[in-house]
Parts: C-alpha cells; sequence; structure tokens
C-alpha cells in the first residue's frame, strides 16, 4: 500500500474509535493533515475547541502562530504534516491524561511509520515526552524550557532521525518574548 492508501485507511479508524472517553465528547476527531511523503512532522497536543469543531489541526490562535512560524523559514503546511498525541478534543482543554495517551498512542506511531519523517518536531511537554520516551530517550525528558531548540539524533533502520522539542505555538498567544525564541528556535530547524 502506498501512504495515501494507508493514511486513509488510518483515518477511517480515527473517525470511529471509541478507544478511550473522549469519543463521548468530542465533535469531530482531528486526524493530522499536510504532506504525506514529507521528511518533517509536527506534533502538538491535543485538538483544541475550534479544531474540534473544524476536524483540522491548529486552526485556532495557536494555529495562527505556527503559520507565522512555518513562515518565518519560508514553509507552507503543505510541505509538512501535523497532528497531535490525542486526536479528540479534552472538554476544557484539560491536560490529556495517561491512559488517553496510551490509548490513542497506536494512531500517531502509525502515522510515523507510515510517512517515516526525518525530522520531528513536539510541540510542548507532552509531544516532547511521548517522542523521547517512544525513541528510547527517556533519560533526556527535561522540562521543555530547558530542551526547547535542542537537537537529538536516533539512528534507525531507515536512518537518522532528529528530534526537535519546540515551545508549544500556544505559549506565545499570551507572551509575545517566546514568539522571538519560537522564531530562533524554528531556524535551528531551517538549517536543518
Ligand atoms: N493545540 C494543539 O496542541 N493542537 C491543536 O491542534 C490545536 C491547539
Ligand atoms: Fe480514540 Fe484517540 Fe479519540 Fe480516544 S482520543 S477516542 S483513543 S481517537
Amino acid at each position: 500500500m502506498n501512504n495515501i492508501k494507508e493514511l486513509d485507511k488510518l483515518k477511517q479508524e480515527i473517525l470511529n474509535c471509541k478507544k478511550c472517553g473522549l469519543y463521548k465528547t468530542r465533535t469531530n476527531p482531528v486526524v493530522g493533515e499536510g504532506s504525506q511523503d514529507t521528511d518533517i512532522i509536527f506534533i502538538g497536543e491535543a485538538p483544541g475547541f475550534n479544531e474540534d469543531k473544524q476536524g483540522r489541526p491548529f486552526v485556532g490562535q495557536a494555529g495562527k502562530i505556527f503559520d507565522e512560524l512555518l513562515n518565518s523559514i519560508s514553509l507552507k503546511r503543505a510541505d509538512i504534516y501535523i497532528t497531535n498525541i490525542l486526536k479528540c478534543h479534552p472538554p476544557q482543554n484539560r491536560n490529556p491524561t495517561q491512559k488517553e495517551i496510551k490509548a490513542c498512542s497506536v494512531y500517531l506511531n502509525n502515522q510515523i511509520g507510515i510517512i517515516k519523517p526525518k525530522i520531528i518536531c513536539c510541540l510542548g511537554n507532552f509531544a516532547t515526552d511521548f517522542i523521547l520516551k517512544k525513541f528510547n530517550l527517556k533519560d533526556k525528558i527535561q522540562g521543555i524550557s530547558k530542551i526547547h531548540g535542542q537537537i537529538f539524533n536516533i539512528s534507525t533502520l531507515t536512518g537518522v532521525i532528529k528530534i526537535i522539542p519546540l515551545y508549544h505555538p500556544a505559549v506565545a498567544t499570551y507572551n509575545m518574548n517566546m514568539l522571538e525564541t519560537l522564531k530562533k528556535d524554528f531556524k535551528v530547524l531551517k538549517e536543518k
């Protein structure tokens, strides 16, 4: 199967998923979108209010910042793939629980397996912890304020994957200094 077919099959599974309690309150699962054979995947936390309504990732305030950041390094949404750890919106934007992350992780793991990115950008603490654990770098886990903008190289059977933890773009909606920090970290990405 090619990437498009495989991702399509996964999408149908996610749209019908009831593996954790969030299916009861979601409006639309947010599968993820973008290029299906890109080298770069971005991983956020979970859909927010607007994402839940539209079924698309990063379309609210944080999404505007995200677009600005991509723009600042001459990338478009169509050049990358973007998704979240959780595919369904947690009520009141509460944090994901470990149980929900565990239930949903099969989808993200499959997305990574199909797209085979060379660079994985983790937006915020939840995505960073998940990805560092996944690639056996649990001992590198620190708060995002300590490791943002660093690059972790992982050797896999299919080549080297670079993991780059970044602040979650939502932090820049209430703190302008954070926008500058994020822009600096995106430059690190551009160099790669
Ligand atoms: N925040 C996220 O982590 N993901 C989204 O899709 C939107 C906001
Ligand atoms: Fe299924 Fe993930 Fe949605 Fe839970 S959050 S219902 S595991 S798709």
